[in-house]
């Protein structure tokens, strides 16, 4: 089958090249024409492990095009992707920016040339995919075609295993034909048993916030946990094991850190937010989930001034890792976007490694001393914080490190490491969530305000 993607980022490449894995002769389409000259050429322009190999092996194999020119891609495509960006709006009013979908919808509309599905794997509001079918007949009145919704759950890091592999396919359709087209092109997937979910157009849309905000839900539900652990001595490491092991609640999403970030989660939740406002319907756990992210964002900033000693005017703090998560290099909405800043504010020299994210931390972190290594960031720093938990963070030569340090303070934004076995080493070591905290004078008028910290207790290991 011929499939268009429009929109070459993560979800678009990994599903172009995940569709021609699967036997499709697929085009992708970018208004960006450095990205698709390099994407031809078999370079990925992101970090997606095991990307590159797919993108290389289907372009040898002619399954895969990458094109600027939008007609070439759709002429003749049984199935067009909208794969193209949905921002949060420039308005900062938390709304979904549609204009690049919808610029999408125009462009491709003359192109179209026998029946075919127009599919939003966008993440959209509900009501988008109506509005690119409006948008689509006044553009193209005689053409053919169904509009439908099938929201994509790739995780990055994890993209193509996800997108080959998934937990399941949800597909928004308003016709019969349309259902039959997307079955038809997502085939593979009912051999390994692949439950499809096949609904409304609308239903479909709200699936994808709706998952996006739960998933939110259990990070700040366990962050602030994690706080009230710290009052009490209790570890939340613990704590969520004990949750998680229950099947109804599930261990996933239940680590404490720094916040969600991210290209989804944060402007997902805030435009579900507007949807509900939108249509009067009160999703007051959300909007919780929202302000208890940002606040556990600005917890970590005293938490870090906590730990090198009250004020972090004029020292120098080493930070492992500024990509939202480990493996990719994207920003977006990554905490070290707002707690780096607040500590440069303050007057702190930041000195920091990411294995992927540096390029993208040039662009976004001025200010920000740039790395080769960890070591290199770490050596003569008065405090390290752990921000992303790479797993060649979890190796480290800590006690090279310690020596290095001017103060060897190791603030665990991540609970990567074994309290116990840093103390050991002598580190004044800091998790999140993970009982005693050392009381320096600044902290206590926090206290004060905050209603106290308790000394806590050491974790104990869980068999
Ligand atoms: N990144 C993720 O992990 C993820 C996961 C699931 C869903 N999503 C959703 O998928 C969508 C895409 O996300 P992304 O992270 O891949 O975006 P991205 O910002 O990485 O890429 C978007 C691409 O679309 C291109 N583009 C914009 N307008 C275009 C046009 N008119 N024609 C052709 N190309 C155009 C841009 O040049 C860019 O290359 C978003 O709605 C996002 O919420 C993302």
């Amino acid at each position: 089958m011929k499939i268009a993607v429009i929109g070459t980022g993560y979800v678009g490449v990994v599903s172009g090249a995940c569709f021609a894995e699967f036997g499709h002769d697929v085009t992708c389409i970018d208004i960006d024409a450095g990205k698709i000259e390099r994407l031809a050429r078999g370079e990925l322009p992101i970090y997606e492990p095991g990307l590159e190999n797919l993108v290389r092996k289907n372009l040898d194999a002619h399954r895969l095009h990458f094109t600027t020119d939008i007609g070439r891609g759709v002429s003749g495509s049984a199935v067009i992707f909208i794969a193209v960006g949905t921002p949060a709006s420039r308005r900062g009013d938390g709304y979904a920016d549609l204009s690049y979908v919808y610029a999408a919808a125009r462009d491709l509309a003359p192109h179209l040339d026998g029946y075919a599905v127009v599919v939003d794997k966008s993440t959209v509001p509900v009501g988008t995919a109506r509005q690119v079918a409006r948008i689509i007949a006044e553009a193209n009145p005689s053409a053919s075609f169904d509009v439908a919704s099938n929201p994509e759950f790739l995780r990055e890091g994890a993209a193509i295993n996800d997108f080959l592999r998934p937990d399941r396919v949800v597909i928004g359709v308003a016709s019969e034909r349309a259902e039959e087209v997307l079955r038809a092109i997502y085939r593979p997937l009912y051999l390994i048993e692949t439950p499809f979910v096949v609904t409304s157009i609308e239903t479909a849309e709200l699936i994808k916030y709706a998952a996006n905000a739960f998933l939110a839900t259990k990070v700040s539900f366990i962050n602030e946990i994690a706080n009230l652990c710290e009052e009490i001595g209790a570890d939340v490491q613990d704590v969520a094991k004990g949750m998680g092991l229950d099947g109804r609640i599930g261990r996933k999403f239940l680590h404490a850190g720094p916040g969600y970030g991210g290209s989804c989660f944060p402007k997902d939740t805030r435009a579900l937010l507007r949807i509900a406002q939108e249509h009067g319907v009160a999703c007051r756990i959300v909007e919780a989930v929202v302000e208890v992210n940002a606040a556990q964002r600005a917890r970590m900033v005293r938490k870090i001034r906590r730990a090198v000693g009250g004020d972090e005017g004029g020292k120098t703090i080493a930070v492992l890792g500024l990509a939202f998560k480990p493996e990719t290099d994207d920003l977006r909405e990554a905490p070290a976007l707002t707690i780096l800043p607040a500590l440069l504010e303050r007057g702190a020299a930041i000195r920091a490694h990411d294995p992927q994210a540096m390029r993208e931390a040039e662009a976004h972190l001025p200010g920000v001393v740039l790395c080769a290594t960890p070591y290199e960031a770490c050596a003569g720093a008065d405090a390290a914080v752990l921000l992303t938990e790479w797993n060649e963070y979890r190796a480290l030569d800590l006690a090279a490190i310690k020596a290095s340090m001017r103060i060897p303070v190791l603030v665990d934004l991540r609970n990567v490491y074994d309290p116990a076995a840093l103390r050991e080493i002598g580190f004044a070591y800091h998790g999140v969530g993970r009982g005693s905290l050392p009381r320096f004078p600044a902290a206590r008028i926090l206290t004060a305000v905050a209603g106290g910290i308790g000394s806590g207790s050491a974790s104990r290991g869980i068999a």
